[in-house]
């Protein structure tokens, strides 16, 4: 019987990259275009709702998919009304560049260095395609490369391919994407049972959140609903410099492997430390039924996964809430990570030079108390944790002054001296707004 209390999400409507689970493995390509005529702009959101309309029917099928996102600067590109603009978040409005000082994008990762023409007001559209192989890929893509190349008003600006492997794993040599919410109404339940879904408001515009209201909206409606804000962050990993840092701390190799899954609380294979504490379990880690399957309550002090650990972070689940002071379902968010540059070759200590990676996504309908309060408050700062001045040892902005604490009995281990792993070489605030959104935008006549 379907519950008469939750709305009916209009699937239909959202865009594929939103809601629904990548194929996997895959590959991508990440475009970013400029639009200099606003015609031709419009004419582009045409032919692209059609494209998304088209790989939205396949993306059920986990089939290829195109994405589209608007930056602020976009929509102003497209001529949408200023009372209009103005009804955005304020931290879409003002672009990550802006917002850089807030989320530790500083030193190299500051957006002065960032590759161009990211963080500056000539990235107007995002355009993400990817496809189970790259036969599918280029089909798509050259749908895409005929939508915008014939429109002189419109310029690729930058350009990234990626790609996920079939073991899920990303540069680091860990599995990723496993800690992922399920949104009430999306036809997915959660991987964590002991989670009940996310209300749809959470993610998608449109729908009541987990707060019972409805989200603060874009207007007009046709503009806002089923669409969602996403985060995109170019991430290079400097993966030889991670692997000498361990190296230097470890006398052996499964020490070395060791402290690094306490440095992300899972093991290289997705097992979480906090159902194998002491070894991985690569049968446990594939296993989807299982490897999400976890709390932390029971592991307060952190002995099996310490509670600076990034995944321990980015979800605290169980261990914060106890008192009700905070609610972890607020800082949920949808992650769609991926592989760019090629992966260093195990066992390599020297860097080779390659810029390798990860591009991150992240879905959700509120940019503030989502993306950028888990990013500042838990993975930035260790107050929560009772270590202020801890970062998250592998993603935090790390610059040689600060350490990793590890719960070990009879004294605990710390790591010191933790320099950066992860530069941010780029990164925006996009919309993706639903289809029919798509068409209103396309059909503007300012
Ligand atoms: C290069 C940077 C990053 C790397 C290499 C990385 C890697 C990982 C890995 C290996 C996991 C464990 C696997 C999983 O649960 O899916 C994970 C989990 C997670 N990460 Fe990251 N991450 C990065 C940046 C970030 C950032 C910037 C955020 C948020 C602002 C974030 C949020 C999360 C969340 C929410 C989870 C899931 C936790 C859970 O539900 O248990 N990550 N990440």
């Amino acid at each position: 019987m379907p519950d008469a209390t939750i709305p009916t999400l209009q699937l239909e409507d959202i865009q594929a990259g939103a809601l629904f689970e990548r194929p996997s493995p895959y590959v991508g390509t990440y475009l970013m275009l400029r639009i200099t005529n606003r015609a031709d702009g419009r004419e582009l959101v045409r032919r692209l709702h059609r494209i998304a309309t088209a790989s939205r029917a396949s993306g059920m099928s986990q089939d290829t998919t195109l994405t589209v996102g608007f930056s602020y600067r976009g929509l102003e590109a497209l001529g949408v009304p200023q009372a209009s603009l103005d009804s955005f978040a304020p931290e879409f409005r003002e672009g990550m560049a802006a917002r850089a000082q807030l989320l530790g994008d500083v030193g190299e990762s500051a957006p002065e260095h960032w590759e161009s023409p990211l963080g500056s007001a000539d990235v107007h559209v995002a355009i993400a395609a990817l496809s189970p192989d790259r036969a599918r890929l280029e089909a798509v893509a050259e749908k895409a490369r005929r939508a915008h190349s014939e429109l002189p008003g419109l310029e690729v600006v930058w350009r990234q391919d990626c790609y996920q492997l079939a073991t899920g794993r990303t540069s680091f040599g860990f599995k990723d994407g496993i800690g992922q919410p399920a949104v009430e109404g999306s036809g997915r339940t959660s991987t964590n049972p002991r989670q009940r879904s996310l209300k749809a408001g959470e993610i998608i515009l449109g729908y009541p959140d987990e707060t019972g209201e409805l989200p603060p909206m874009p207007t007009p409606e046709e503009l806002g609903r089923n669409g969602t804000y996403v985060v995109f962050r170019k991430l290079h990993t400097k993966v030889a410099a991670y692997r000498q840092y361990l190296h230097d701390r470890a006398t052996s190799r499964e020490e070395e492997k060791l402290l690094g899954a306490k440095m992300v609380g899972r093991w290289q294979s997705g097992a979480p430390l906090a159902l194998t504490p002491h070894r991985d379990d690569p049968d446990l880690g594939a296993d989807p039924q299982r490897n999400n399957d976890f709390a932390f309550a029971d592991d307060p002090r952190g002995f099996k996964c310490p509670a600076g650990a990034h995944a321990r972070r980015a979800n605290p689940r169980d261990a914060l809430d106890q008192d009700g002071s905070v609610d972890v379902r607020l800082h949920r968010m949808i992650r769609r990570g991926t592989s760019y540059g090629p992966m260093l070759p195990e066992g390599i200590l020297e860097d080779d030079g390659a810029d390798r990676g990860i591009i991150f996504v992240f879905a959700g309908a509120h940019l503030k108390r989502q993306f950028e309060f888990v990013k500042t408050q838990w993975l930035n700062d260790g107050i929560f944790i009772g270590a202020p001045v801890e970062k998250d040892p592998l993603v935090g902005p790390n610059d040689g002054s600060s350490g990793f604490t590890i719960p070990t009995r009879p004294i605990r281990r710390k790591l010191q001296d933790l320099p950066p792993f992860v530069v941010t070489r780029g990164g925006e605030y996009f919309f993706a707004p639903g289809l029919q959104a798509m068409r209103w935008l396309a059909e503007l006549d300012t």
